[in-house]
């Protein structure tokens, strides 16, 4: 296996060989954490000893925010919140200076932000490991967490099949790529004009040409579920898209997950949605809190695959 990139800023940062790592390493955490749990020993392990982790928000977070917050702590870390309305980064200073004087203080630096440039700009400006904590284009700290729910659900992507029903966005975009690199297919039913980027689906599709998977985009919604095994779904306006919200109510009532779409499914699927969710909007409450959804297992297993990612690139 070739060695961890020295940054975490898209998916394909990672080859399948690497993410497969990443996953055995995350079950690996989470048994043991479970263990300890039993067990009333400590959760501090000692990987990030001494060295502190600075995370940077421009926009809210929920699930991201705390569970490096306490992914840091486990493993023996400071972690420190930030938010940009805070930093001199409100006032015009650059996202390339602030990531070249943070390196400075601290070891590692996860970044939620906007453009996936400003990321990458980020990134050049710092010397040590950046990870993505969600930018417009990405959010490849999700995929990871999904891909280990997924395995977990199944014990393996042979034949399996992700239809993700909704906005062609940042998470539909790195859990195409993700799917493809480890073999599990990933189709995206969206409305007309919310299809996923193109340069993304192509780079996904040559991908999946190497492990046999499907990915593909399609507006049929009923034939992508048809058969599938996890249908998942995401809010219809990002974060920075309150603007065209109403639109989008138009256009996506016709995705939504209800019962009736979820039936189309594989005997034994599952729900998954990366939170938070708008019940009655992108899905029916009987569907996210019905029998199939593994959504809080989900959100469980960011802490995990965010810990065996830090563990990962930190050293
Ligand atoms: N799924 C996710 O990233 O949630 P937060 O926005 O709460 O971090
Ligand atoms: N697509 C959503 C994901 C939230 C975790 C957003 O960017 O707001």
């Amino acid at each position: 296996m070739s060695a961890f990139p020295p940054d975490f800023l898209s998916i394909d940062d990672v080859d399948g060989d690497q993410l497969l790592v990443l996953l055995d390493l995350a079950d690996e955490l989470k048994a043991d954490r479970a263990a300890r749990v039993a067990s009333n020993s400590s959760l501090v392990r000692r990987q990030l000893r001494g060295r502190t982790v600075a995370m940077i928000f421009e926009k809210p977070s929920t699930r991201t925010r705390v569970s490096f917050q306490v992914g840091v702590t486990e493993l023996g870390g400071h972690p420190l919140a930030l938010s940009s309305s805070e930093l001199q980064l409100g006032r015009g200073e650059t996202v390339a200076d602030t990531g070249a004087v943070l390196s400075r203080y601290v070891h590692g630096l996860v970044v939620r932000t906007f453009a996936q440039a400003r990321l990458d700009e980020l990134a050049d400006g710092a010397t040590v490991p950046v990870i993505n904590a969600l930018t417009d284009e990405e959010h490849p700290c999700q995929a990871l967490a999904d891909l280990q729910t997924v395995r977990q659900v199944f014990g393996s992507f042979d034949g399996r099949t992700l239809t993700y029903v909704g906005d062609g966005n940042n998470v539909a975009h790195s859990l195409l790529l993700a799917g493809a690199k480890v073999g599990l297919s990933v189709r995206v039913a969206h409305p007309e004009g919310y299809a996923p980027d193109a340069a993304v689906l192509a780079r996904a599709q040559q991908l999946a040409a190497g492990t046999g998977a499907e990915a593909s985009a399609t507006t049929d919604v009923i034939a992508a579920v048809t058969g599938a095994d996890v249908v998942y779904t995401d809010v219809w306006a990002s974060m920075g898209q309150e603007g065209e919200a109403e639109a989008r109510l138009r256009a996506f009532e016709p995705y939504r997950v209800t019962p009736e779409l979820f039936a189309h499914t594989a005997g034994g699927a599952v729900f998954l949605h990366c939170l938070p969710a708008h019940r009655g909007e992108e899905v029916s409450a009987e569907v996210i809190d019905g029998p199939a959804s593994q959504v809080f297992d989900q959100a469980e297993n960011r802490l995990h695959a965010q810990k065996a990612l830090l563990s990962s690139l930190l050293r």
